[in-house]
């Protein structure tokens, strides 16, 4: 069977990674979380000292982009960590700290460029699905399946706090919910490829859908789209 690009796009915690990497894992396909490549690189500008009070020395961090190695490594129980130059960072990538930064980290043009080109890379064959907010528009504008999701802020954050809590990290909601509010702030007001649905995107919106319907719905749209029946 001809194989497709898919392009999963939405605002912060979402559950677009879970339903992006399910779907991969059913269908075959590689699976990229591009949020991990710009936590990945906020992490390397907290440890190089780039970053102070909330702000990001942007020509420091340009200058060492390309000292900055992103990979992924698939683990034993099928889960898939990120790694910074060669270095497990899964955890680390996803705190509060790196959090806080990410937005404007990933608002920095060359940042953006440097990374949209790697995530590019991945997909010169095709059967890949990745999550992030412009894949469908600006990494792969001509996937052949789009989908944009979304669900309230306070459903987001609900979810973000569960997670967090189970990876064994302390949360406060207040503090999540006040963090998911600035990322779609800054990522959606951003000047290069802001966060918004393409034209020719499926929307889910899945406040009120379990995980398994959601999956359901997403599976019947690429057996629809691949004529996989
Ligand atoms: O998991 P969550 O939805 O919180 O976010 P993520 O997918 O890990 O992405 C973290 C941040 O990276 C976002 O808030 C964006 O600022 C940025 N990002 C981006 O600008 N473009 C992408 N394709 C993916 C993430």
């Amino acid at each position: 069977m001809k194989k497709i690009t898919v392009a999963i796009d939405g605002y912060s915690s979402s559950g677009k990674s879970t339903m992006a990497r399910r779907l991969a894992k059913e269908v075959g396909y590689l699976y990229v979380d591009s949020g991990a490549m710009y936590r990945a690189v906020t992490l390397y500008a907290i440890r190089a000292g780039l970053t102070r009070e909330g702000h990001v020395d942007t020509s420091g961090l340009i200058g060492v982009l390309p000292e900055i190695k992103i990979s992924f490594a698939l683990m034993p129980d099928g889960s898939q960590h990120t790694l910074l130059n060669s270095e497990d960072v899964e955890s680390e990538i996803r705190g509060m700290e790196v959090s806080a930064l990410v937005s404007p980290v990933a608002a920095i043009p060359e940042v953006r460029r440097h990374l949209v080109k790697v995530q590019q890379s991945y997909g010169v064959d095709k059967g890949i699905v990745m999550d992030g907010r412009d894949i469908g528009t600006t990494v792969f504008p001509d996937a052949e399946m789009k989908v944009f999701v979304e669900a309230s802020p306070e459903v987001r954050a609900n979810r973000r706090v569960l997670e967090l809590e189970e990876k064994g990290q302390k949360v406060n909601y207040d503090e999540v919910y006040a963090n998911i509010c600035e990322r779609d702030r800054i990522d959606s007001t951003r000047e290069e490829s802001p966060l918004r649905k393409a034209e020719d995107a499926l929307v889910l919106d899945n406040d009120n859908l379990s995980r398994e319907q959601q999956m359901e719905w997403l599976l019947e749209r690429f057996r629809e789209i691949t004529h996989a029946k």
